[in-house]
Parts: C-alpha cells; sequence; structure tokens
C-alpha cells in the first residue's frame, strides 16, 4: 500500500524514539519529484518531530537528523536511509513500491488516496456546503459563476472524505430595491432614487413590472432573461412614474397580505427560475439538494427579531431601526442593522433565520458558505450574533471568501447570464479545436467542446489562491500548451486511446521489474503522494494543491509517453507499461472529477 509505506516507517521509527507511529504518520512525507533529493522516496521532518516532543531546548537538527538516522536499519520495505536538510530520508525497495503502487490504485479506483493512514480516524461528519447563490431576475455575475465552481469543489471533496454532504442554493429571491444604496441592476451605476425613498421589494416590482410588460410565452419559454428585462424595465420606469412605485407596493402588500393570486405569480417566477437553473448547472455537472432562498425567512427572521429582542441585544436607534452592537468582538465600530425602521428584516437577518432553521434540520456538524470576499464582514457579523444569541454551533460555520475575477466578457458584452458564459466557452472551444490536428470524428462535439472548455475553465480558476483576484483572459484560459486545463483533457484523452489501442490483453498481470527506468519511478513516486495533496487540499479547502499535483502529473505522462514506447516492446514490457499509463489516467481522473471536471476520452 502507498500509504501503507508511510505506517510501516512510523513502526520503525516509533521504536527508537519510544512514540506511538500515529504520532509519526504526518511527520513523514512523500518527497515531491521535483525536488528529489537523490531517489528518497519519503522524508522524515526532525523539525516537525520536535515540535511533537515539545522540546524547547532544540538541539540543532541536523545531528539529530544523523543520530535518528544511524539507529534506523532497513528492512524489507526501506532499502536505504540517509540524511537531508534536517530530514531524514527512505528509499522505498524499488520492486515493491512499483507493485504497491500500482496495484493500490488500481483496486482502489476512485477511492485512491483517500484510504489513506493520513484519513484515519476522521469522523464522518454532517457538512452543508451553501453556494452559486444568485438572485432572481439579476446579473448572474462572475462572482456567482466562482462560487458554483469553488463551491462544488468543496462539496466533493467533502463528499469523497466520507462525509455526509448537502448542497444549498441560497437564491437572492428576497429584497428591497429602493434604498440608499440601490444599484441599477444592469451597470453598477447608482440609481436617482425618489426624492422620498420608498423601499420596494424585489417581489413587488417584478410582480408590478410582469403586468405591465411581460410575456406569459416569453416567461416560459425564457425565465430568467425575461424577469430580468421587467425588471430592468420596471426600475427605469420607477424612476420617473410615482404610479409604478405605488402599485408596486401595493403589490408587495397583496403579497404580505397572502393574496394567493400575487403569490401564485411569485411562485411561478421562482419555479420557473429553479427548472432553468437546474438545467444549466446540469451541463455544468453541478447539483443542488435543495434550492433555499431569501423569501423563505420572511417569517423567520420577524422571530429571529423577536428572539433578538428577548436576550436583549436589539438595540432600537433614532431613526427606528434596530441593530445589534458587536464592538465587544474587537472591531469597536461594529454594528450590524437587523431591521428597518418599518419593520422589515435585512440580508443578515435572512441569513440568521436561515442558519438557524439549517441547524434545525440538518444538525450540522459544519456550514461552508461560499462567496466573493466582499462579503466577509457580513458573514463575521453573521457568526458573532449567532455566538452571542448562545448557538454554540456557530463556530462550526465557516466563510469561504475568494478574490474578484476583472474582464470576463461574452461576445455579447459583460456576463449576463449563466448560459451566455457556456456558449460562449463551448464555442470558442469548438473553434480552437477544429485546428487541433489529432481531433477525430467526434460523436457529440458540443459537449466535447463545452467539457474541455469548463476544464480550461476551472484550472485557470484554481490555480492560484481562491482569495486572489485575477484578470481573466480568454486566450490563457485555451492555450493547449502549457498548464491549462486543455492539457489536462488532452492528456486523459491520449492516454485512454493508448489503452483502447493496446487493450486488455496485457493487463491482468505485470513485472515490476519492468518499470525501473527514471521516467517509471517518477510517475509512482508521484502517485504515492496523491494522498498528501488531498490532504492538503482537506485542510485549507484551497483546490490548488491538486491542481498543480495533476499538472505535474499530465507533464510526467507526456515524457514517459515519448519514452516509455508500448509498440514493438516485448510482452512483457508493454504491459508492464500499459500498467502504469492505466494507474496515471486512474487518478487524473479522480483528480479532475473532484475538481468538477468531466473527463474526456476524445478530443
Ligand atoms: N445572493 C447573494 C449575492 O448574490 C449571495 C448569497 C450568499 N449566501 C448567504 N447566505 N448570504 O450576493
Amino acid at each position: 500500500m502507498a500509504c501503507g509505506f508511510r505506517r510501516s516507517i512510523a513502526c520503525q521509527l516509533s521504536r527508537v524514539l519510544d512514540l506511538p507511529p500515529e504520532n509519526l504518520i504526518k511527520s513523514i512525507s512523500a518527497v515531491p519529484i521535483s525536488r528529489k533529493e537523490e531517489v528518497a522516496d519519503f522524508q522524515l521532518s526532525v523539525d516537525s518531530l520536535l515540535e511533537n516532543n515539545n522540546d524547547h531546548s532544540r538541539p540543532d537538527i541536523q545531528v539529530q537528523a544523523t543520530r535518528l538516522a544511524e539507529k534506523l536499519k532497513c528492512d524489507t520495505v526501506v532499502s536505504e536511509i540517509s540524511t537531508g536538510r534536517g530530514t531524514v530520508n527512505f528509499k522505498i525497495n524499488r520492486e515493491l513500491l512499483t507493485k504497491t503502487v500500482l496495484q493500490q490504485v488500481i483496486n482502489d479506483g476512485s477511492k485512491y488516496g483517500l484510504k489513506s493512514e493520513l484519513f484515519s480516524g476522521l469522523p464522518q461528519k454532517k457538512i452543508v456546503v451553501e453556494f452559486s447563490s444568485p438572485n432572481v431576475a439579476k446579473k448572474f455575475h462572475v462572482g456567482h459563476l466562482r462560487s458554483t465552481i469553488i463551491g462544488n469543489f468543496i462539496a466533493n471533496l467533502e463528499e469523497a472524505l466520507g462525509h455526509h454532504v448537502t448542497r444549498i442554493n441560497y437564491l437572492g429571491d428576497w429584497g428591497m430595491q429602493f434604498g440608499k444604496n440601490f444599484k441599477h441592476p444592469v451597470s453598477s451605476i447608482m440609481m436617482p432614487f425618489p426624492r422620498r425613498a420608498v423601499l420596494l421589494c424585489l417581489l413587488g416590482l417584478l410582480g408590478t413590472g410582469f403586468q405591465l410588460f411581460g410575456y406569459e410565452e416569453k416567461l416560459q419559454s425564457n425565465p430568467l432573461q425575461h424577469l430580468f428585462e421587467v425588471y430592468v424595465q420596471v426600475n427605469k420606469e420607477a424612476a420617473d412614474d410615482k404610479n409604478i412605485a405605488k402599485s408596486a407596493h401595493e403589490f408587495f402588500q397583496r403579497l404580505e397580505l397572502g393574496d394567493t393570486q400575487a403569490l401564485a405569480l411569485w411562485q411561478k417566477f421562482r419555479d420557473l427560475s429553479v427548472e432553468e437553473y437546474m438545467r444549466i448547472y446540469k451541463r455544468l455537472g453541478v447539483h443542488f439538494d435543495e434550492y433555499s432562498g431569501e423569501s423563505f425567512y420572511r417569517e423567520k427572521s420577524q422571530e429571529v427579531l423577536k428572539l433578538l429582542d428577548s436576550k436583549g441585544l436589539l438595540q432600537k436607534t433614532v431613526r427606528g431601526t434596530a441593530i445589534v452592537d458587536l464592538s465587544g468582538n474587537g472591531d469597536p465600530s461594529s454594528i450590524c442593522t437587523v431591521m428597518r425602521s418599518d419593520g422589515t428584516s435585512l440580508y443578515a437577518t435572512r441569513d440568521l433565520a436561515a442558519a438557524i432553521d439549517r441547524m434545525d434540520k440538518y444538525n450540522f456538524d459544519a456550514m461552508i458558505y461560499v462567496t466573493d470576499k466582499g462579503q466577509k464582514k457580513h458573514f463575521q457579523q453573521v457568526f458573532q450574533m449567532l455566538q452571542i444569541m448562545g448557538y454554540d454551533w456557530a463556530e462550526r460555520c465557516q466563510h469561504v471568501p475568494f478574490g474578484v475575477v476583472q474582464g470576463m466578457k461574452t461576445r455579447r458584452g459583460n456576463v449576463t447570464f449563466l448560459e451566455d458564459v457556456l456558449n460562449e466557452i463551448r464555442s470558442r472551444m469548438l473553434q480552437n479545436m477544429a485546428s487541433i490536428k489529432t481531433t477525430r470524428e467526434l460523436e457529440n462535439p458540443q459537449e466535447t467542446a463545452e467539457r474541455v472548455g469548463l476544464a480550461a475553465l476551472i484550472i485557470q480558476d484554481f490555480r492560484g489562491l481562491l482569495l486572489s483576484d485575477y484578470q481573466f483572459s480568454w486566450d490563457r484560459v485555451f492555450q493547449s500548451r502549457g498548464d491549462t486545463g486543455v492539457f489536462l483533457q488532452y492528456t486523459h484523452a491520449r492516454l485512454h486511446s493508448l489503452e483502447e489501442t493496446f487493450g486488455c490483453g496485457y493487463l491482468n498481470d505485470f513485472n515490476s521489474a519492468c518499470l525501473q527506468e527514471p521516467q517509471s519511478v517518477s510517475i509512482l513516486q508521484h502517485l504515492l503522494r496523491f494522498d498528501e495533496v488531498l490532504y492538503r487540499s482537506s485542510q485549507d479547502l484551497q483546490p490548488r494543491h491538486i491542481v498543480s499535483y495533476l499538472l505535474t502529473l499530465s507533464h510526467l505522462a507526456a515524457v514517459a509517453h515519448k519514452t516509455l514506447l508500448i509498440k514493438d516492446s516485448p510482452p512483457e514490457v508493454a504491459g508492464a507499461r500499459l500498467h502504469l499509463f492505466r494507474a496515471v489516467r486512474s487518478v487524473l481522473a479522480n483528480g479532475m472529477k473532484l475538481l468538477g471536471i468531466i473527463p474526456v476520452c476524445r478530443m
């Protein structure tokens, strides 16, 4: 077992150091191939051992490493022991390495790396991941796209680790649209708002707007686009025409009073929007267990306000609004408005209600919110409020923030709908593929183009720290050379065709002695590290570890593909090499799927 090596080294160390092997396992890591000193496969960092020991005297670690190495002996697993800078290095018996890694990759299939001892003793948790969360009748912007792919990755990873994951899409389907900071829905230009600022809710405006400018057929055939158009128009008109504001307000009141017709119209908007979203998410390979939304928490927000009040946490202001004072939590200026002067709730109030509701419903061990970093303070405040309300589980809530992407434009202009982005990806990729000479007759070129294009987009997005901003460039996304998603897909397709060409004949057994060239050993050493990479991503929820791992794997595969020929090799050698390539493809596919990429078999 790849991970068994680590345990076996830990057992030997444990005897010498008189520490339980469990405490040692995480100090032993596979040496990254770019930094391989000599040919060691694993290294023990003496520094991290001393940390474990709480030994503050810190004797010279080099001396410690040498002393430790002298006490250790080679055995059937470890064939060589040496020291590096502050490390003890272990080389694994070559044939054992080959056999064990390949067998394990093939036997564990999609679970390869996840059964490692790095994850042993990991309790199975209930995890809620909230992501995507676009706003009804408004732009789906790049931030929503990032939230969608990042949230999907996190959910995939947690699920792979054996946790029970609930994926929630929390739609922005409620909210006041006229206020001090009202932004025009199309541009980010501030709208001149009426002098006597009237608070109009999204539902009121849409309801009125639809009665004035809506078309039933357009709503049915293209709900997201049509609701957006209606919304833009009604906003424009409402700025000059007081009657519109008035009728929007009336529509909203009808909703409040439970008018069945008004409610039915709203329900229809929502249902049709969700239906269309589901269709588009499917193209992305993303699904949700629950489509929730702000509108669900109108009444529950009122209960939250009462609860805050009963706990003495609600403070009325002279303006008639109500706030929660959070200055005791480090930031003396931190307050959060939770009620408007007319008694209605705000975004933060609804988030409190939603969190409490989800705790009731799912009893989660962790809840992860994925949004851009602009909402960092918002979530900080929501979590702090939950905490002071007495909900200890507030510490199980986590915000995963990401940076801003600039300059993503489609041929039609700025991104307004998710579907525009997907269509743009597909058409650009189709064009690119037409110029790739290896592109064979594809059964479904549209689908392949979309999958390759999405891989490209995801890799570009996941390469850096999630929190970093970046400038978007279609050219960079689609480069077929270099570290792109196109390269990963290309590698996967190539390995797949290798298997197709040479097929099963060779695969039943293999002779590990045939895989001792440096190119093979590098690949095996790299495969050995997959569990550590998964572990790192599971710790910081950053996909970049997996991305760079897969890119390196693909580069290694490209070199091996040129040098480790199959055709014209003796059957024994060919069989062993096919085995190796098959293992590479399997791990490549596993990693890609975790990232939310559907590997293609041809392109
Ligand atoms: N709909 C919000 C937006 O577009 C994102 C919602 C994030 N989730 C939350 N629970 N507040 O900005």
